[in-house]
């Protein structure tokens, strides 16, 4: 089976998912890259691009590992969604040991937001501009951006993000809102709205959102959720993508038979969603495709066996799901 072929019969641009390279194991692991290369039709930069290592000192770029990246997606054949610009973590320490002025960190901001885009250009599909920024609540969180900036700080990088793009011709670059908890129907969703028709207001533009869809198994949103919620930001005129699902285990075991079952009909449900809401759902990207690799553990302690694919690279029910969704 190849996901990402299956996708496309279905008038998806791509199933996709994180991958984390260069600098780690998956770099060199044959077997991986094998899997890597045969079901996914795009890959996002688990952490590549990220501020940290693209900007580690003040006006001090590397793009080493963010090349890189796309060097190995280009050659795989896939597309990449760049990510991304501006978020709370992974930050630089001369961005978040500083008292700054609203000004000057303004001024950083925009030059992260250049630099970075135009480096990379065309060669991304497009960009998370603005990355998780909401509470659960709706209401902007905590982050050297806003407390020092205030809410400004999220319509002005879109409107850098356009801008440096427009400098180089490269207006065909998508821009996107990403974030978790805005699957469902509720507050926080609709405050993603809003800040839609802001940016709107302001003739600032914005191609779409990513919905990160990390799942608990036997807690993923309904598929009528689901599909409710990609319909409400459709009819607003945007793209939506799921851009990082997992589906993992709360606590062990993750493998029982009983486990991996339900596992396989949420990652169905949230599939099928994507593909019921149609040609807008423009693509499925699983955060990391094998339980070894899967950020899920490091992260979420005791939790685990996310993935499609278990920590020796077998397909586990959830990846037919998968394909039987598409
Ligand atoms: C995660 C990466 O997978 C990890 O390797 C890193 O240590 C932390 O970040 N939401 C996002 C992603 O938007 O950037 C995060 O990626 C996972 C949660």
């Amino acid at each position: 089976i190849d996901l990402n072929i299956l996708a496309q019969h279905r008038d998806k641009l791509w199933v996709g998912t994180a991958v984390d390279i260069p600098g780690t194991s998956e770099t060199t692991d044959s077997a991986y890259l094998d899997v890597l290369r045969k079901n996914f039709g795009e890959m996002t930069p688990a952490n590549a691009m990220k501020f940290m290592y693209t900007e580690p000192e003040q006006n001090v770029f590397n793009f080493t590992e963010g090349d890189y990246f796309l060097d190995v997606a280009e050659r795989f054949g896939s597309q990449v969604r760049c990510h991304n610009l501006v978020w709370v973590s992974e930050l630089s320490d001369f961005v978040t040991s500083q008292n700054w002025t609203a000004e000057a960190l303004t001024a950083v901001m925009r030059n992260h937001i250049f630099k970075t885009v135009q480096h990379f250009g065309r060669r991304c599909y497009s960009w998370d501009v603005v990355n998780e920024a909401l509470n659960s609540d709706g209401t902007f969180s905590s982050s050297v951006w806003y407390d020092t900036i205030g809410e400004e700080y999220f319509y002005l990088a879109y409107q850098y993000a356009q801008e440096a793009l427009a400098e180089i011709g490269a207006n065909d670059v998508k821009l996107f809102y990403n974030d978790y908890g805005i699957e469902n129907p509720g507050t926080k969703a609709d405050a993603v709205l809003q800040l839609v028709s802001e940016l709107r207001k302001r003739h600032t533009r914005i191609d779409g959102v990513g919905l990160e869809s990390h799942f608990i198994v036997g807690e993923t949103p309904s598929l009528a959720d689901q599909l409710s919620t990609k319909q409400t930001y459709i009819q607003a005129g945007l793209d939506v993508a799921m851009t990082e699902l997992d589906i993992r285990f709360s606590e062990a075991p993750f493998y029982s038979a009983a486990g991996q079952q339900q596992q396989a009909a949420d990652y169905y449900t949230s599939v099928a969603s994507c593909v019921q809401a149609g040609p807008r759902c423009i693509g499925v990207v699983v955060w990391d495709f094998d339980d070894a690799y899967s950020w899920v553990p490091g992260t979420f302690v005791g939790q685990g066996g996310a993935t499609l694919f278990n920590s020796t690279l077998q397909a586990k029910p959830a990846y037919y799901a998968v394909a039987e969704a598409l």
